[in-house]
């Protein structure tokens, strides 16, 4: 679908995410020719710069982000941009963004909140103290959406004084990636999974987002945050969502955002006893990665010498559902982990009974591999014959790599969505009462920890975090699927 001309306003225009990850984005979907020929894009900040020094900010921060830049393509995204100086929280500054806006309604107007939390509201009520919180309007509010139930609650109902439900696009990148859409095509273009997806045939699902990555320069925000906050209640959740909801009746927002709703509110609650037993927190020691040596966490610059903060979570968590009920989900994510990965593992039963000369305890169960990243794919293993004339049965696998299999274009996940933002395209974006749900069944974690003198256990960076994660999987029987893969 052709894009109509917009105005895409970035307040935090010149930080990180806007440099790394949204102008990088806007360039790949302007050569791609996705751009309509006069559409603009106004950043926002507080500096008091000429368009000409933001230019050269874009160049040295944002270009090196860019794959394969084309001179005389770079030269013609760049005229697009345009630098505003704006003081986010005092009104009486935004009479150079109404200058700069076009007041035609036919043109698409999207403000894109890449700022810290705190100021979403204020942003959205100067928006409209000076006219533009216009019909023709899109507010898109990048994580942290707040850093409990309480705050996300103020978020959403501030905001939603301002812009109604379906003018808010709350962005969670995860659900850009090209393989959690592919899940969706998975289970809902194919008759094969559906009838096995539940608890009669599934025995357990993993999700993992690991990263050998560790905190870099973002301590300021990630001591106060913490591996709970900044992945599990978003991404970790919404993959388990996309997982395991119900079929919706079609791909429209509110028919999806419902089914993962529901999932989301069917959570188990976690009680002091079962927190305790089913949640594992660790903050990396130092340790190497890739042979390289890395610092503790602790020593990372900036970071509170006795700092409590996570950096891995584990968490068994339970849906209480006819579908789910029983079946374990197993949570987890990390820094300075052994592997960079993002991956759902569906292991599937057992076989009840072996006709073959082989004991049922070395039928490796069936599993399913969704694999996000480093690359984008799905494995199956099944138990087949190996060749020759006795009938011994052996692990093989059916794999289907997605770059392979299609072999057009890759979009990143922020070109996708910010596609969807000046499509129109609500789908795959959270509704405000999904992102209260996430909070609800997370904020009991967090003030249980609150409470708790214990600290995080410590892991040596470059392993798959504490033992006591492999421990609380172990004692259902069961082991991560790195633990379980045969050895070469
Ligand atoms: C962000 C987190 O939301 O996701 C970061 O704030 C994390 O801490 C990042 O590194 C991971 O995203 P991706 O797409 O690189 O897996």
């Amino acid at each position: 679908m052709a894009l109509t001309d917009f105005d895409l306003v970035l307040f935090g225009g010149s930080g990180d995410l806007a440099m790394r990850k949204l102008l990088p984005a806007m360039y790949a979907r302007d050569v791609a020719k996705d751009l309509p020929p006069t559409a603009r894009i106004i950043c926002v900040g507080r500096h008091d710069w000429s368009n000409q020094d933001f230019l050269q900010t874009v160049e040295q921060m944002s270009r090196p982000h860019v794959k394969g830049v084309d001179e005389a393509q770079w030269a013609r995204f760049t005229q697009r941009i345009e630098y505003v100086s704006v003081n986010a929280s005092d009104v009486s500054t935004y009479g150079a963004l109404v200058a700069s806006l076009r007041t035609d309604e036919a043109i698409t107007r999207v403000y894109y909140l890449a700022t810290p939390p705190h100021l979403f509201a204020q942003i959205c009520d100067n928006l409209k103290a000076v006219g533009l919180a216009t019909a023709n309007s899109r507010v898109v509010l990048e994580k942290p959406l707040g850093r409990d139930l309480a705050s996300a609650k103020q978020i959403n109902a501030e905001v939603g004084k301002v812009f109604s439900e379906s003018q808010i696009y709350r962005i969670d990148h995860y659900l850009g990636k090209e393989t959690v859409q592919n899940l969706l095509a998975l289970r809902f273009g194919n008759i094969l999974f559906e009838p096995l997806w539940r608890r009669e045939w599934i025995s357990d699902v993993q999700i993992t987002i690991a990263e050998k990555l560790g905190v870099g320069n973002r301590m300021g925000y990630y001591d106060t945050s913490g591996a709970l906050r900044d992945m599990l209640q978003n991404h970790l959740l919404q993959l388990l969502c996309i997982v395991a909801m119900e079929p919706p009746s079609s791909i429209n927002p509110d028919d999806v955002r419902d089914s993962k709703l529901q999932v989301l509110r069917s959570l188990k609650r976690f009680t002091p006893t079962t927190l305790a037993q089913n949640i594992v927190r660790g903050q990396y020691r130092a340790g190497h990665v890739d042979g390289k040596a890395v610092p503790s966490y602790r020593d990372e610059p900036d970071a509170p010498q006795q700092s409590r903060t996570e950096t891995f979570v584990a968490i068994k968590a339970e849906i209480d559902t006819w579908r789910w009920a029983g079946v374990p989900f197993y949570l987890r994510t990390g820094k300075r982990m052994a592997d960079g990965l993002a991956e759902i593992v569906v292991r599937f039963k057992q076989i009840p009974h072996s006709i073959f000369n082989q004991p049922t305890s070395s039928f490796q169960p069936n599993s399913l591999v969704i694999r996000l990243q480093p690359d984008e794919g799905l494995s199956m293993n099944l138990m087949a014959k190996t060749p020759g004339d006795s009938m011994r049965l052996k692990q093989a696998e059916l794999e289907l790599d997605f770059r392979e299999q299609f072999k057009a274009p890759r979009m990143d996940a922020y070109e996708r969505l910010l596609l969807d933002v000046l499509r129109g395209q609500l789908t795959l974006f959270m509704r405000g009462d999904e992102l209260e749900a996430a909070w609800e069944w997370v904020e009991p974690i967090l003030n249980h920890w609150e409470q708790d003198d214990s600290a995080p256990i410590p892991y040596s960076a470059g392993t798959w975090g504490p033992a006591a994660a492999s421990a609380l999987i172990g004692r259902d029987g069961l082991q991560w699927r790195e633990e379980a893969l045969p050895e070469d």
